[in-house]
């Protein structure tokens, strides 16, 4: 596994965990952060022994957003040519469920991570905002893009317009997030569902998550083909045969993931 200086990953139970980690300044992410960010997935992404993976933010925060300390001398020429936001692009190309448990702040590019995983399950007193405004930008790393596929344009404008905080209940209430859970519960919650997720056979986990992140970019036809091809794919598989023997002889199904 590759060495980490910004974050903290171990693995456990068909579960892979990566937590931002660095405290002292709200989990604020560096360059250096997201290439570990991004790495970590994909290591996940192919290890055998994992099927779900869970992000997470040390401290009292998600992530209070990009580093500013590290920005703020910016040119935007050397951001054309550093390019760096198509790191964040491969996060789209992760093919195993992430669930982000998000506690504290998630503000800004921390914001934009959350909104990269499948699911999000936040502490009560979590809160929720794109504080660019403020500082004289915008959002770039896919806030104004995905808050507003997920929630529709009146509401994201509301959100990214303000700058303003949101709770973790008006997140959930938009449907930003799936459940709001005591903060001193979220690991252990999220953990007990992601290990639900884990037990189920993994191909159809994929392409699941596979199809449902097409219907956001495809037309109603284009989408139904895609799921239609993944459907019959997975009669290729052999947890597919096990499956329905499994409930035709009334047992219990062992799924391998092949
Ligand atoms: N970048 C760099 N450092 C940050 C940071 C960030 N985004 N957010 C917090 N920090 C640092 C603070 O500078 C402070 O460091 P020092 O102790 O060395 O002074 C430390 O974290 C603790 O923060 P505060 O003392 O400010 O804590 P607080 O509880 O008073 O306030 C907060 C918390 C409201 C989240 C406040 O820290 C804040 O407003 N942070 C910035 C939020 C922000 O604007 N995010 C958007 C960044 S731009 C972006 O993300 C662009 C993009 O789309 C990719």
């Amino acid at each position: 596994m590759s060495k980490h200086e910004y974050i903290a990953v171990s693995e456990r139970d068909g579960l892979g965990f990566i937590e931002l980690n660095r405290p002292k300044v709200l989990n604020a992410i560096n360059r250096p952060m997201v290439s570990e960010i991004v790495a970590a997935f994909e290591e996940f992404d192919r290890n055998e022994n994992v099927n779900v993976i869970i992000l997470s933010g040390k401290g009292r925060a998600f992530a209070a957003g990009a580093d500013i300390d590290e920005m703020s001398a910016d040119g935007a020429i050397d951001l054309e040519l550093l390019n760096q936001f198509t790191e964040w692009d491969r996060l789209a190309w992760i093919k195993k469920p992430i669930i982000g448990a998000v506690q504290g702040f998630a503000l800004g590019g921390g914001f934009e991570l959350a909104l990269c995983c499948d699911l999000l399950f936040a502490a009560e007193d979590a809160s929720f905002g794109f504080p660019e405004v403020n500082l004289g930008v915008m959002p770039g790393a896919g806030g104004t893009q995905r808050l507003t596929k997920l929630i529709g344009k009146s509401r994201a404008m509301e959100w990214l317009l303000s700058g303003d905080r949101f709770t973790a209940q008006q997140a959930l209430e938009w449907g930003v997030i799936n459940r709001t859970i005591a903060p001193e519960l979220l690991m252990e919650e999220t953990e007990k569902f992601a290990k639900k997720l884990a037990s189920k056979p993994p191909l159809s986990i994929r392409l699941i998550k596979e199809s449902v992140h097409k219907a956001v970019d495809y037309s109603l036809y284009e989408g139904m083909q895609y799921e239609r091809k993944n459907f019959y794919l997975l009669f290729a598989s052999e947890d597919q045969k096990e499956g329905m023997k499994a409930f035709i002889e009334k047992r219990r199904p062992h799924f391998k993931g092949k």
